[in-house]
């Protein structure tokens, strides 16, 4: 079976967060159960200087809703085998700044035309008329970047592609002025509420819950809590009436991310061998970022975008506390400025305790994750998560609000779960500064019992988090889709 993959992220080219992450390592697992999958990419600058030997597909010329040069060029992800189809298309991509923003941290103006265009060459791809070797069974859309394609592909001629609308995260929209509806080759007639119309504006997102075949999410506590008006942000309407069709799948992480084989870290480690390689991590750790050297204190890691979704207020505000106790806390993420300044000012505060880190680092990102005893993430929501199964696997038990993925994945420790050895981490409920400090609180008198705290980091360790499931159970809906596609309806 062939599935179009198309996404506006993948590790290791272009990565602003978890999306990249499953974009690279889900087609990986489909294609080692035996599916036939390509990703379709945006040639952003990191993704053309890193495809190697690509060769050109075919010109685009002829699509709306552009008119100037681009092209589709083949070529594959390092050395993994995945193929990648990538939009050679310089007036929209070849731009310095990230996927999304420019340098100075604003959306681009012309991102729905990026990403507008992103969708028509994905409609394309699935249309029979298209002069290629390949043609997709099953389109499957990542977040509002890919969105329009389902509603696109409404208006093809020939025998329909089904299409899947993952969302990753439903507060990420792409609502647009309603003048793009022409701009981009949409009908005006499918402007409306039941279609492409939210709010007034241009929903991208809204446009493939609408009407794309299948839904899903990236965890199923999530596919509960996006069909309520508390975190359905607008949109938990559509969704309660497209039920039957939505689905939470949860997602797994690479294997890539395993302690014992990982080039950032300076030592080795696993489940077995875990006090002394985890010391060293912590020690070379503290050195590099300025921290007292002592492999007694606990350290708090905490890697993470800087939004309010991830709840770093909770921390900033629980922080005068906190550090009563002797403890050490080490921050490294990008994102709002009020918090990365808030962030600043409490490195200043505390130095040699508090390290923070504005940056996007991926190796500093392993080294935390592996040298921390404790990993942060205190999300208001969070539709899955990755960075607190990437802790779990690297012996350092998360700290989470029970929310989304991170009620899904992480178990809390209490006499029970520990007594049937399925605790892995600290959960609170609610997304208050009190709740969380009381269960940083919890973990750190927990981390004092040494032979609870490395049951539980085993545990952790332990957990399977593999991509073979939630591969099999994307496979099961290709398969479903391609099946109805090609029974005659009668
Ligand atoms: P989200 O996608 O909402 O940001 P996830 O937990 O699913 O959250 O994925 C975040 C990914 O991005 C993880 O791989 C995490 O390690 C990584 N990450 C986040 N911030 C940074 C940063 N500043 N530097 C390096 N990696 C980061
Ligand atoms: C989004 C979500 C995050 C999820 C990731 C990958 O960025 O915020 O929770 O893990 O997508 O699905």
């Amino acid at each position: 079976m062939k599935i179009l993959f198309v996404t506006s992220e993948i590790h290791p080219l272009v990565k602003t967060g978890g999306l990249a992450d499953v974009s690279h390592a889900l087609p990986l697992a489909l294609r080692q159960a035996g599916l036939d999958v390509r990703v379709l990419v945006p040639g952003y600058p990191g993704v053309l200087s890193r495809l190697g030997k690509a060769s050109t597909v075919c010109t685009l010329e002829a699509l709306a809703p552009i008119w100037s040069p681009a092209r589709l060029l083949e070529g594959q992800l390092g050395d993994t085998g995945l193929p990648l189809w990538v939009v050679d298309c310089p007036s929209l991509y070849d731009r310095p700044g990230g996927p999304y923003q420019g340098p100075d941290g604003r959306d681009w103006d012309d991102n729905p035309l990026r990403f507008g265009f992103l969708c028509h060459v994905g409609a394309w791809l699935c249309s029979a008329p298209a002069p290629l070797p390949w043609s997709p069974d099953v389109v499957h859309c990542n977040d509002w970047q890919a969105g329009l394609i389902p509603a696109l592909l409404r208006h093809h001629q020939g025998p329909p592609v089904p299409s899947v609308m993952t969302i990753h995260n439903l507060a990420f929209q792409g609502n647009f002025d309603p003048l793009w509806v022409t701009r981009l080759g949409l009908p005006m007639e499918s402007f409306h509420m039941h279609g492409l119309e939210f709010h007034g504006r241009l929903s991208f997102l809204k446009a493939g819950i609408n009407y794309a075949d299948r839904i899903t999410t990236v965890s199923p506590r999530y596919a509960e809590e996006i069909q309520t008006p508390e975190m359905g942000c607008g949109l938990d309407g559509l969704l309660r009436h497209r039920q039957a069709e939505l689905a939470g799948i949860l997602n797994g992480i690479d294997e890539s991310w395993n302690p014992a084989c990982d080039p950032a870290l300076p030592a080795a480690f696993d489940a077995q061998r875990l006090a002394a390689g985890k010391r060293r991590n912590k020690t070379t750790l503290q050195q590099d970022c300025g921290l007292a050297k002592d492999p007694d204190v606990p350290l708090l890691g905490l890697v993470s975008r800087l939004t309010y979704q991830k709840g770093i207020d909770l921390l900033l505000d629980t922080l005068p506390a906190l550090m009563e106790h002797p403890l050490q806390l080490i921050v490294l993420g990008s994102g709002e400025a009020d918090m990365e300044s808030r962030l600043r000012e409490v490195a200043d505060t505390y130095p040699g305790r508090v390290s923070v880190t504005l940056a996007f680092d991926e190796p500093l990102s392993h080294r935390i994750i592996a040298g921390s005893d404790l990993f942060l993430m205190p999300s208001r929501f969070e539709p899955c998560g990755l960075a607190q199964m990437y802790a779990m696997r690297y012996g350092t038990p998360p700290v989470v609000c029970e929310t989304g993925g991170l009620a899904d994945t992480v178990v809390d420790c209490t006499e029970g779960t520990l007594g049937e050895r399925r605790a892995t981490g600290f959960t609170f409920r609610n997304a208050t500064p009190e709740a969380f400090k009381a269960a940083v609180q919890r973990a750190l008198s927990t981390y004092e019992m040494r032979t609870i705290w490395r049951q539980l980091q085993k545990t952790g360790m332990r957990r399977d988090f593999s991509w073979k499931q939630p591969a099999a159970d994307y496979a099961g809906i290709y398969h479903t889709l391609s099946t109805r596609a090609q029974t005659p309806q009668s």
